[in-house]
């Protein structure tokens, strides 16, 4: 069910049942944190490895105290420059973090969401939320609490509804897991904000074949259709027949484009929910452009890289 009635949210939530959220970067498959049962559902739900950790979402800066042992200075910097944001941190966890959340590790990821809804929903619970990407492991991640309802529907109960997601990419995890700052996975906060604050580069390692972020994963995000990626500014393809192109800005030859005004904040918005309308069984190979490779644009490609990539 899609609903827009937060105090049901909290009774489900509250009674250890799953909810859909909306965040400002993508949907999350939520439950009560400091329930084991209740993120064991997750798993479940989402047919996600158990080697995989989840984030757990804040709403106020006073939670972060009880739920890890100690914030280091770049940490405590880019908490006050970004959250609310697309930014997640991997700290030290406390003990009141279940090791099911974490998938055994030590540290534990944390965010303060910016969507108003889920603001107001974290600061109306007494316990934070785990919450992966409500899709199924692996596939595309959802913009609508539509997308939510079309591929998990019986397995929660209820989607809150709070439109689509602005940003549409993920957040951008930063580990302080090795003490120095590393970027596990490109995301709504770009890597020249992170150094602009940081007042230094990041170093970022984002793809592996022993991940500590599936999104590291050569194939991930990945829609059932084939994707062939062309270069940034590259001509039209010659298409044959049922092949899509998708440019990056609009072009008079093109049905679709990645962005409607050649930003790519406009490409991240619109990315996931283009995959999905696009992802129809029978059809044959979309060729994609590439956004620019700085700003917000390294997050899209480094999305269509990974949706591209055939194992
Ligand atoms: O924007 C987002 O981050 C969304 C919304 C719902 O908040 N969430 C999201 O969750 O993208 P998920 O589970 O789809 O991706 C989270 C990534 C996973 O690849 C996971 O491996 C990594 O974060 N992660 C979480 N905790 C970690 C930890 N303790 N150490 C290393 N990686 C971690
Ligand atoms: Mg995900």
């Amino acid at each position: 069910m899609i609903s827009s009635d937060l105090h049901e949210a909290v009774r489900q939530l509250s009674a250890g049942k799953l909810v859909g959220i909306p965040t400002e970067t993508v949907y999350g498959l939520a439950a009560n944190a400091l329930n084991p049962e209740a993120v064991a559902c997750i798993f479940e739900a989402k047919n996600r490895p158990s080697f995989d950790p989840l984030i757990v979402h804040i709403g106020q800066m006073a939670e972060l105290d009880r739920l890890v042992t100690e914030v280091p200075e770049q940490a405590r910097h880019l908490m006050e420059a970004f959250w609310p944001g697309p930014l997640t941190l991997i700290l030290r966890k406390s003990e009141l973090i279940p090791d099911i959340v974490t998938s055994g590790l030590p540290h534990v990821g944390l965010r303060m969401p910016k969507h108003p809804l889920a603001l107001r929903l974290l600061q109306s619970l007494p316990f934070p939320l785990a919450a992966p990407s409500a899709n199924p492991f692996g596939y595309v991640s959802p913009t609508t609490a539509q997308h939510v309802m079309d591929q998990l529907e019986g397995k929660l109960a209820l989607v809150l509804d709070g439109g689509p997601s602005q940003v549409g990419v993920e957040s951008t995890i930063v580990s302080f897991a090795e003490g120095s700052p590393k970027v596990l996975r490109l995301g709504g906060i770009s890597m020249e904000e992170l150094h602009a604050v940081l007042g230094e580069a990041i170093p970022s390692q984002l793809s592996q074949s022993q991940p500590s972020a599936p999104g590291q994963l050569d194939s991930h995000y990945a829609p059932h259709r084939a994707i062939a990626l062309l270069d940034h500014g590259s001509a039209a393809p010659s298409l044959a027949k049922g092949e899509t192109w998708i440019p990056f800005a609009p072009h008079p030859a093109a049905k679709e484009s990645l962005s409607t005004d050649g930003s790519a904040t406009s490409a991240a918005h619109r990315l996931f929910a283009l995959l999905r309308r696009l992802d129809y069984p029978e059809a044959a190979t979309m060729f994609v452009e590439k956004a620019p490779e700085s700003g917000l644009g390294r997050a899209v490609n480094d999305r269509l890289m990974r949706a591209a990539h055939r194992a």
